[in-house]
């Protein structure tokens, strides 16, 4: 549980105080905390640089058991996810120490240059996400999350941020609810499995939920769908999630690639491609998630949710490579790449979703290519878009939430890697370089002239190892980021 609580410090009884600390800077106006940091501040190896810490046990000028005082870094460099950052290590560290609650100071909004509804946000957020432990399946469970978390404001601002603090409270429920699904090993979601999973919990949220199955994929000519799913025992799905409130005009259409492992099909992956191959359903975890989220939220926008979901495998009923496929919107592939199996699933569910909601805009999340973790690193995702206004809005949010996005062209002249001579397209390019665009630009066949983004999520997705507000395994990156964005679309 976290509160926004104000409360007498010299009073008031609790395990852990966390006070941030600026190194060169005093920033607080409480003169309890002001001489708790000047007092921290004597201590030669304690200078608020980033990471610094201390820690005091029972001092006499409050009640809380121990005051631990955590280094911002220098003024200058402070910014919201500094602080994001902080409160979910705090929190982090908190855990480890088998402690169960705490009251975090927060810094004045005015005095660092910030908003206190961001500074909050972020501060709330680092806390929550901070707090998960994914331990489902260890016998042993070393952690615990912290019972009570607790953020000193003043008296007046309890209320005033209350709505506030519920709506993150929320978003940060559906970050958690895709990094539970992304970490989850591929044996326990395949994709009857996970879909079920999704279907009972959008229920429960009163989502209009409707799922394709086999039969019906097959009957509606779902084939590149189909092609993908034919190697597996398991049957593809096509989970499909609407969020419909009254009095909304035009939806807006989001797609999430869901491939509960990805073993590269025939083009079998190499044994260190395979590793973390359950992450290949994270856009349809966090697109799933987005739309539970939207509708605990009471959002006023129309909403849809499309989730094809497959597993892609070897086997006698694989398909080839070189085989030639008919997509649901007509076009036929060949498949040069099997392992090119998430640009197939998505063609068939993006041509859907244009041509039964005709939506206003559509944007697809994928772990799509090796390609773009080479081009952007691990932690920022690869954005496409013909629209600038449509690109820009997802760069604001990305860096509002720190699900950071970086746009990538798609150069009409790359087109020609994709040309196939039987088919009306190759599913892979003919050189091996720029694959993210080339990705890209192969959904783009199938956008016709609908408004259309793509975020390329394979590196930010999964994360080795644990970082201040995330422990290793799925992130959840997405939810927040489609959140903030479907306010402005
Ligand atoms: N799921 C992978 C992309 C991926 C790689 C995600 C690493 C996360 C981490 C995708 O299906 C894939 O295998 N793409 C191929 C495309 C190629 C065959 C054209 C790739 O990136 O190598
Ligand atoms: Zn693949
Ligand atoms: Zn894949």
């Amino acid at each position: 549980m976290i509160h926004l609580k104000s409360v007498d410090l010299k009073k008031e009884k609790m395990e852990s105080l966390v006070i941030p600390v600026c190194e060169d800077k005093n920033v607080f106006e409480d003169k309890i905390i002001i001489s708790l940091i000047r007092k921290a501040k004597k201590i030669k190896e304690f200078k608020g640089g980033k990471d610094d810490e201390v820690i005091f046990y029972n001092l006499s000028e409050v009640q809380a058991e121990r005051v631990i005082l955590i280094g911002l870094g220098k003024f200058e460099k402070i910014d919201i996810e500094t602080l994001r950052a902080a409160a979910g290590k705090a929190v982090k560290e908190l855990i480890k120490k088998k402690l169960s609650n705490v009251l975090i100071a927060i810094p004045p909004a005015k005095k660092i240059n910030m908003e206190m509804t961001s500074l909050l946000a972020a501060m709330l957020e680092g806390a929550y996400l901070g707090n998960h432990v994914f331990d489902k399946y260890k016998k042993e469970k070393k952690h615990t999350p912290i019972k009570k978390i607790n953020f000193l404001v003043k008296p007046d601002e309890t209320r005033k941020y209350s709505r506030l603090s519920s709506r993150i409270k929320t978003i940060c429920q559906g970050t958690i609810l895709a990094r539970e699904w992304v970490s989850t090993p591929s044996n326990d979601k395949r994709p009857e499995h996970f879909s079920r999973s999704i279907v009972s919990l959008a229920r429960k949220e009163n989502l209009k939920v409707t799922v394709l199955g086999e039969k019906e994929l097959k009957q509606k000519k779902f084939g590149a769908i189909m092609a993908v799913a034919a190697g597996s025992q398991s049957k593809p799905r096509m989970v499909i999630l609407e969020h419909n409130p009254k009095r909304s005009k035009g939806a807006v259409v989001l797609v999430g690639k869901g491939v509960t492992f990805d073993s590269g099909g025939i083009n079998l992956k190499s044994s260190a491609g395979l590793t973390e191959m359950k992450l290949d359903m994270s856009g349809a975890a966090s697109v799933a998630a987005t739309l539970i989220t939207a509708a605990k939220l009471k959002s006023k926008f129309r909403v849809v949710g499309i989730l094809p979901i497959v597993e892609n495998m070897v086997s006698g009923n694989a398909s080839r490579p070189g085989d030639i496929i008919k997509s649901y919107d007509g076009k036929t592939v060949e498949i040069g790449n099997t392992d090119a199996e998430g640009r197939l699933i998505l063609i068939d569910a993006i041509s859907y979703g244009i041509k039964k909601y005709k939506p206003r805009t559509l944007i697809d999340m994928a772990t799509l290519t090796g390609a773009c973790i080479v081009a952007l690193g691990e932690k920022i995702a690869g954005t496409f878009s013909f629209d600038d206004k449509l690109a820009e809005d997802i760069i604001l949010s990305g860096q509002k939430t720190h699900e950071r996005c970086w746009r990538l062209p798609m150069p009409e002249e790359y087109k020609e890697l994709l040309k196939s001579d039987f088919a009306d397209l190759n599913n892979m390019s003919s050189t091996r370089y720029g694959g993210a665009i080339t990705a890209a630009l192969f959904l783009s066949e199938f956008v016709k002239d609908t408004r259309w983004a793509h975020i390329d999520i394979a590196g930010p997705a999964y994360a080795k190892k644990e970082s201040s507000y995330c422990g290793a395994g799925g992130t959840g990156f997405g939810v927040r980021l489609l959140c903030d964005l479907l306010d402005k679309l």
